[in-house]
């Protein structure tokens, strides 16, 4: 009930979070897709894993350090804890908008609400930072304490707003994460082959996207592992990989590794015997479920 309420409530903010999500898709869009690299490391791609998480949990830790130390009087601790938070509040924010612009719909209104709660808890910290060194005549007042307390609060709210993003809508989150490996080879269902040229195919319950060069002939899932396009509906063919067609995702055709994001996980793959008409597939990912 309360996790419906809440969700009514965050989907009820599209007035002013998806003309404020164009904004920031506009700036932060102009900002990385023109350097490829850039946006990839970024996204983490160079990790195997999104980044944006692995940089939060620094500002949410010094946040709560601080907050810890105030309570205990400690002052000048907590004003070098809040420093730490805000400085990797920022590395994190910047980092997040590179998996930020390519979402669309309801996730992006969920991560526009997400950002612009952070946002704000940033500026109160940097205000109560402020006041803390002295800035501005005014240093060891309760005031900075209290600010700071209503920037954490708003950490903690904009965190489940992530978490929702997340967990409830998938963003972020492998599109095969839940598929075994498995073992036997199993009847590819196809036609012509084409050279260069991405065509869907049927093997069991697997929806296939099959690529010869020449004589070899290479299977990926057709379900891009970042957010779910076809790779054979549109996608194409670029050296030894194949381009999603929806956000760019380059998966290398010879083992599904993801060269170019923002996808971070690699594309399932599966070895490939026979020739078309009479052809068998078996996934060949070692990491599987199953
Ligand atoms: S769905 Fe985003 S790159 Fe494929």
């Amino acid at each position: 009930m309360l996790h419906r309420a809440i969700a009514r409530i965050l989907d009820a903010q599209g007035a002013w979070a998806d003309p404020l999500g164009k904004l920031f898709v506009a700036i932060f869009g102009a900002l990385y897709k023109p350097v490829p690299i850039l946006k990839d490391f970024l996204n983490g791609v160079w990790l195997g894993h999104p980044l944006h998480p692995a940089i939060t949990d620094v500002p949410i830790g010094a946040f709560v350090v601080a907050l810890v130390l105030d309570i205990m009087g400690a002052r000048p601790a907590a004003t070098a804890a809040i420093g730490v938070g805000v400085l990797f509040m920022i590395v994190a924010a910047l980092v997040g908008y590179a998996d930020y612009i390519d979402l669309e719909g309801k996730p992006r209104r969920f991560g526009t609400v997400h950002s612009s709660l952070m946002l704000l808890a940033a500026v109160l910290y940097l205000v109560s930072f402020g006041l803390r060194i002295g800035c501005c005549g005014s240093g060891g007042s309760d005031a900075e304490v209290w600010i700071s307390v209503v920037g954490f609060v708003i950490v903690i709210g904009s965190a489940y707003v992530g978490g929702e993003l997340v967990y409830n809508m998938g963003s972020q989150v492998d599109r095969h994460a839940w598929r075994g490996g498995g073992t036997k080879w199993t009847a590819v269902e196809v036609g012509e082959l084409p050279e260069n040229t991405p065509v869907k195919a049927k093997a069991a319950a697997q929806t296939l996207v099959l690529v010869r060069q020449g004589k070899d002939i290479h299977a990926l899932h057709d379900i891009c592992a970042h957010q779910g396009c076809n790779l054979s509906d549109g996608g194409k063919v670029v050296g030894d990989t194949i381009e999603c067609p929806c956000h760019g995702s380059r998966y290398r055709l010879r083992d599904g590794l993801v060269v170019r994001g923002p996808a971070v996980f690699d594309q399932p793959h599966y070895d490939v015997r026979g020739t078309a008409g009479k052809m068998e597939v078996r996934r060949t990912d070692t990491l599987s479920t199953a």
